[in-house]
């Protein structure tokens, strides 16, 4: 199938290379030149495991290629819209600016029986207000959000847990579900669970996922407040109240809490959303939800004062500038946001993280960085633990020991084991453990 890509950010060049790896025939489509000379080149612009190999193979079998040109799409017969949907400024909202404007650029190249297929996050009435656009050019429109994480990007677009189509009318959209099926087909042969919903529906899935998974997160570090003010442990409480099947274990790690791109603006889209509908005291336990997630790095700046004192002239390592590892993402990051409030009391802060010191960069220039660990725990009064990386999970106190000036660690995100820190002579601090 000859399918066209609209946006190769983050979301859209995955599913460039994840569609052209399923046998499709891909355009991927963007106005940012230096990322599609980067993408051109085989490099995906940011660090996701596993993207750069989808990416050469199918620049290698010539099945994947990339343009800044609208004309290109004219030989498609499906179009992904993949640009992003970000939270406006001053405004809980989401600017769907992006999305408008692809779709009237899409419009002149279209034939009848394209399919637009909507994969950016919205907000609801979004599809409806655009159907009639694409009708009138003979073409119809789905509105399949996408469920990737990064970091996991590639599995999650190769193997979701289920397919949404938002539809206009099931049956009217019989041809349209048809070739979106065939597009799918692997997916499909699977046995993924594909769902057909109205548009609103479907709309409503993505964010009410993400804010679900984000009250999960802030309830467990609710719990974790509590677990600290009583002398309990959230970790073990976490275990236990996640072998209740009807709980889950997943999403209930407790610690700095959640940034990114997605979780943070979607419970406020979400609450925007309900505003607009006339229904905002539905979700205003959002507004918490935001709440709490913010206090965790604060709660993280409190802890490291108390343990450390004073915090002028202190100097601290901060392990991690990614949102999440496996990521060099740093939107929202509650790792930076913490090493900054650091350096804003005084003390002398060096960020680590293999692969987003770059970014982090760009957008906390005061900080200083190092993607090294060795160098940045060189004389540390303090290790803060703040990204979970793998290298940073495993790390051993005993050889530390010997590198830093005070052996005291704060671990942010509870994957440390306190009584092997604390055997090895350190000081060991964290969110909601004794
Ligand atoms: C999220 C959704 O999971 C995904 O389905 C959607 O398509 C996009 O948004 P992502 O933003 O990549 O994905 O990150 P996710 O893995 O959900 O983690 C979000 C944040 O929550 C991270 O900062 C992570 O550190 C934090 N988190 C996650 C916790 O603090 N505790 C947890 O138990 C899980």
């Amino acid at each position: 199938m000859k399918i066209s890509v609209i946006g190769c950010g983050f979301l859209g060049a995955v599913y460039a290379a994840g569609m052209a790896s399923l046998g499709h025939d891909v355009v991927g489509i963007d106005i940012d030149e230096q990322k599609l000379e980067r993408l051109k080149a085989g490099h995906s612009p940011f660090f996701e495991p596993g993207l750069d190999e989808l990416l050469l193979e199918a620049q290698n079998r010539g099945s994947l290629r990339f343009s800044s040109d609208f004309a290109d799409t004219a030989s498609s017969t499906m179009h992904f819209l993949c640009v992003g949907t970000p939270q406006l400024d001053g405004s809980l909202a989401a600017d769907v600016s992006y999305v408008d404007a692809a779709v009237r650029s899409l419009v002149p190249y279209l034939e009848a029986s394209d399919v637009i297929v909507g994969k950016s996050t919205v907000p609801v009435g979004t599809a409806a207000r655009l159907s009639p656009l694409v009708l009138d050019a003979g073409a119809e429109l789905i509105w399949n959000p996408e469920f990737l994480r990064e970091g996991h990007a590639v599995k999650d677009t190769l193997h979701p847990d289920r397919l949404i189509y938002g539809v206009r009318d099931e049956t009217d959209a019989a041809a349209a579900i048809a070739a979106l099926d065939e597009a799918y087909a692997p997916m499909l042969d699977e046995g993924t669970v594909r769902m057909i919903m109205n548009y609103q529906t479907a709309e409503l899935v993505k964010n009410s996922a993400n804010s679900f998974l984000a009250t999960k997160i802030s309830f467990i570090n609710a719990m974790a407040e509590l677990c600290d003010a009583a002398g309990a442990d959230v970790t073990e409480l976490a275990e236990a109240l996640g072998l209740d099947e009807r709980i889950g274990r997943k999403f209930l790690n407790a610690g700095l809490g959640f940034g990114g791109g997605c979780l943070p603006k979607d419970i406020r889209a979400l609450q925007a959303q309900a505003e607009e509908l006339g229904v905002d005291s539905a979700v205003n336990f959002l507004n918490d939800i935001d709440h709490i997630n913010q206090s965790q790095r604060s709660r993280l700046v409190e802890l490291t004062r108390r343990i450390c004192g004073p915090l002028e002239g202190m100097r601290l390592v901060v392990l991690g500038a990614a949102f999440k590892p496996d990521s060099d993402d740093v939107r929202d990051s509650p790792a930076l946001d913490v090493a900054q409030q650091l350096q804003d009391a005084g003390a002398d802060v060096v960020v680590c993280d293999p692969h987003a010191t770059g970014n982090a960069k760009l957008r906390f220039p005061d900080l200083a960085y190092t993607p090294e660990l060795a160098e940045a725990v060189a004389g540390a009064d303090a290790l803060l633990l703040l990204t979970e990386w793998k290298q940073f999970r495993q790390l051993d106190p005993y050889q530390l020991s010997s590198q830093v000036a005070r052996t005291v660690m704060i671990d942010g995100r509870n994957v440390l084991d306190p009584t092997k820190w604390r055997n090895a002579g350190w000081t060991f601090g964290a969110l909601g453990r004794p």
